[in-house]
């Protein structure tokens, strides 16, 4: 928390308070889900590990966020690539009281339910960077939003660090660049608001995706094999 001011999102850190996160206590998911329904009648749902991906768009199409309930080892505080307790919850709760953002986390899963699962690569990508690894601009600059960033002191300092290539959101752009899940990010794409996350719901995803499958994947701006 103290390394976060500056780096990520103002909505971000209201949502950290809202919930009531602190450092003395271990959140309960119980505890979170009744505050989220409370703010803007979204859930955190206790999971697990890993969910199958038809089950998490379930689960995000009615709002309620899927929440791993294991927790990491001390030495893999950083980063780990599958998602624990801590990155959920400190992660990606806070913006869950956010109402424009919840809206576009339920219209995802909705739409990502609809896809044909050959179009999951793409859907997978949308997520990726914008819930994980999103960046917004704000007054006093840019500043993360994504859960990867916030969760990660090296991923928000790289991210920050002026080093990362930085693009518009554009939602085509998006369908087409791939990434790594075990790597700091080498580029992020930019939203003015998160009203332009619940606006992209508005887009064609089926027409975007077969440009995007059409056009090929952009060229990785990494070494080696991609993960999505
Ligand atoms: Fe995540």
């Amino acid at each position: 928390m103290a390394f976060l001011p500056g780096k990520v999102a103002p909505d971000y850190l209201d949502g950290v308070e809202k919930l009531g996160l602190n450092a003395a206590k271990t959140p309960q998911v119980r505890d979170i889900d009744a505050r989220l329904h409370a703010l803007t009648g979204a859930g955190a749902h206790g999971v697990p590990a890993i969910i199958p991906p038809s089950q998490f768009f379930d689960l995000l199409a009615q709002r309620k966020f899927p929440v791993a309930t294991f927790l990491r080892r001390r030495e893999h505080m950083d980063y780990i690539e599958e998602p624990d307790l801590f990155h959920e919850v400190f992660g990606h709760c806070p913006l869950l009281t956010n109402a424009a953002y919840v809206d576009f986390i339920a219209g995802f899963g909705q739409k990502a339910l609809a896809m044909d699962k050959a179009d999951r690569w793409f859907i997978f990508r949308l997520f990726w960077f914008t819930v994980e690894f999103g960046m917004i601009r704000t007054d006093d600059g840019l500043r993360a939003y994504g859960a990867g960033i916030v969760s990660s002191p090296a991923e928000a300092a790289h991210a920050l660090s002026g080093d990362a290539l930085m693009q518009d959101f554009d939602l085509l752009t998006v369908f087409r660049t791939p990434y790594r899940i075990d790597i700091v990010q080498p580029t992020y794409f930019v939203i003015d608001g998160f009203d332009q996350l619940a606006g992209l719901l508005d887009n064609d995803f089926a027409a975007v995706i077969a440009q995007a499958r059409a056009m090929g994947d952009l060229p990785a701006l990494f070494e080696g094999k991609k993960s999505v």
